[in-house]
């Protein structure tokens, strides 16, 4: 696990979007994994500005979202898909066929989580972004989830409910289950990216990448990943304990290394 800390908020974007255009540049038929919540924002906003400017094409892409509310009325704007077509694929020449999402709409819901699992891992992720809950869920993996879990219905925790409550008019609002990529679902992806800044993510952060690997803490189980780069600005590393360690090796990168 590469962890490299940097001073704010836009650098970890910064550096995130570079990671991802990187991916999509090398690739004949890119694969990247999506991921919602606020922390991924500042990335897609840079990939569309290297789309605007014609410095990234995105009409080879496909692209593969995390997780997804069960309940919410098709076209609900908070709906994981709605909220991905408005910030990122919209504004993009990804084409909206590739943009591919859990069905929750269908009867048998439980063979369409099958179904998106074998679809993700049918296309192989080659990139897949990560930010990271308050209690270190990844997806909508609550803490308790199998570390080997595959796509599947999770019933949300009371906190990550509350957290989740600001893009809602009211808690009531959040529905209590979701269908979620699982953690070994994830962990199929050839590189996981995982994102965080602030304050409230030191926490989860440094139990993701320092603490025991348990399911109690779903993040801990990129530990158990052969390629996994960690961004943090300097507020959500504040509880690691090898910051100098990393530090000094990223000061030492040699210049042939990638993350
Ligand atoms: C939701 C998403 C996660 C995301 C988390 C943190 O629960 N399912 O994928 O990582 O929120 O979101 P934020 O980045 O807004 O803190």
């Amino acid at each position: 696990m590469e962890v490299v800390i940097l001073p704010g908020a836009d650098d970890v974007a910064d550096q995130a979007a570079q990671i991802v255009a990187d991916t999509i540049a090398t690739r004949a038929k890119p694969v990247i994994g999506l991921a919602t919540g606020s922390s991924p924002l500042g990335t897609y906003q840079r990939l569309i500005e290297r789309h605007r400017t014609g410095t990234l094409r995105f009409d080879s892409v496909t692209a593969v979202i995390l997780d997804e509310y069960i309940g919410l009325p098709a076209g609900h704007p908070e709906s994981y898909r709605e909220v991905i077509r408005r910030e990122f694929v919209d504004h993009l020449d990804l084409p909206i066929a590739r943009l591919h999402s859990p069905d929750v709409a269908a009867s048998d819901l439980a063979e369409a989580c099958r179904a998106y699992d074998d679809t993700v891992t049918g296309l192989g992720v080659d990139v897949q972004l990560l930010g990271i809950g308050s209690d270190g869920h990844i997806g909508f993996n609550e803490p308790g989830s199998s570390l080997r879990s595959r796509t599947r219905i999770k019933t949300l925790t009371d906190r990550t409910r509350a957290d989740n409550a600001r893009f809602f008019s009211s808690i009531d609002e959040v529905p209590r289950h979701v269908v979620t990529q699982g953690l070994g679902t994830i962990c199929d992806a050839g590189h996981l990216l995982l994102i965080a800044s602030g304050a409230s993510k030191a926490a989860p952060v440094a139990a993701a990448v320092e603490g025991p690997l348990t399911a109690m803490c779903p993040g801990s189980v990129l530990q158990l990943h052969p390629h996994v780069t960690v961004l943090v600005d300097e507020d959500a590393a504040a509880d690691l304990r090898l910051t100098a360690y990393y530090r000094e090796t990223l000061r030492h990168k040699p210049p042939w290394q990638p993350y």
